[in-house]
């Protein structure tokens, strides 16, 4: 197992690697398993859950790429799976650059031996809740250039963590550009049920447990970005729902949660997501000065000679 760094806790089970095994990935271990197959015991689409969102983060990458945007920093990017950033972006854009955060020692070590010598990609490990750390990381710094535009994802991980959640995402909203595209999946408390406590529970074991906000709360981490509309016809700003459930964001055709019209459950009803775009800054208009009165203006002009 040269992907498991040597000071891992094996006995406890962990949010990535559990996150990894609902996907179908091997880089988990025995209480991870264990924990993850309890999940699915009383939540059995917890694992289509983790597909949709998956499938989600790459159509919210790939509408980035549309967008012209050619940096990503995927925060919270977990053990690399199918389907990566740089693997979906490099499709579109072999210059396309991508930055990996995660705070998981297994997720940060598989990324490194997947990546390694690629200079388009660089993963750090560092925990999200320090923004400053990230924005100002000499990795960060030579990678992404804040310049530009840059699609900043927190795709299924605020929901592993505590309190305020705003101060996270706030200073990555006043760093990012014009044009730049903010992404979120956020399991939320909408249509809790039972089922949703039981699996807040089990996940109270973990280092990272489930913390649902409500809808109101997670549209706010958005700011003033203007809200790209989940179905492609209505452009950006529709009226209505912005964050949809994960599968119904601009999905693609044929895709079987999506069609049916409504999600399988409660809890994939309630794990919603959206992109914002920010805008151009709004300038202050400069007040226009009042015309000076004739009379004045020629008594300075005189004195002035
Ligand atoms: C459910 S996985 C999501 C992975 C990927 N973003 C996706 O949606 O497919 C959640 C990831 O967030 C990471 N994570 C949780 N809390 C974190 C924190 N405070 N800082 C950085 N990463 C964190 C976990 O280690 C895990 O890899």
């Amino acid at each position: 197992m040269s992907w498991a760094p040597a000071e891992l806790d094996l006995s406890r089970p962990n949010a990535a690697r559990m996150y990894d095994y609902f996907l179908g990935g091997s880089h988990n271990f025995a209480a991870d398993r264990q924990a993850a197959d309890a999940v699915l015991a009383v939540a059995p689409h917890v694992a289509d859950a983790a597909r949709a969102n998956r499938a989600f983060l790459r159509r919210a990458v790939q509408y980035a790429l549309q967008e012209g945007i050619s940096q990503f920093i995927d925060l919270g990017s977990g053990i690399p799976t199918v389907g990566n950033v740089h693997d979906i972006a490099h499709l579109v854009n072999a210059d396309a650059r991508v930055l990996y955060v995660d705070v998981e020692p297994v997720a940060v070590a598989h990324a490194r031996a997947l990546l390694g010598g690629d200079p388009r990609v660089e993963v750090i490990q560092a925990d999200i809740c320090f923004p400053d750390f990230i924005l100002d990381n000499p990795t960060t710094r030579r990678l992404i250039d804040l310049a530009h535009p840059v699609a900043v994802l927190f795709v299924s991980v605020l929901h592993f963590i505590p309190g305020d959640v705003d101060a996270i995402v706030e200073p990555f909203r006043a760093a990012m550009s014009s044009g730049s595209a903010l992404v979120i999946s956020h399991a939320t408390s909408g249509t809790a049920t039972s089922q949703t406590e039981e699996v807040q529970r089990l996940y109270q074991r973990t280092p990272t447990p489930l913390q649902l906000r409500h809808l109101a709360d997670v549209q706010a981490l958005f700011g003033d970005f203007a809200m790209v509309a989940p179905q492609p016809a209505a452009g950006r700003r529709p009226h209505g729902a912005v964050l949809v459930p994960v599968p119904q964001w601009r999905p693609d055709p044929g895709d079987h949660l999506a069609a049916e019209g409504l999600p399988v459950s409660p809890f994939l009803a309630s794990f919603l997501a959206g992109v914002g775009m920010k805008g151009p800054a709004v300038m202050m208009e400069q007040p226009e000065p009042e015309p000076e009165p004739a009379g004045q203006r020629a008594s300075r002009q005189s004195g002035r000679r």
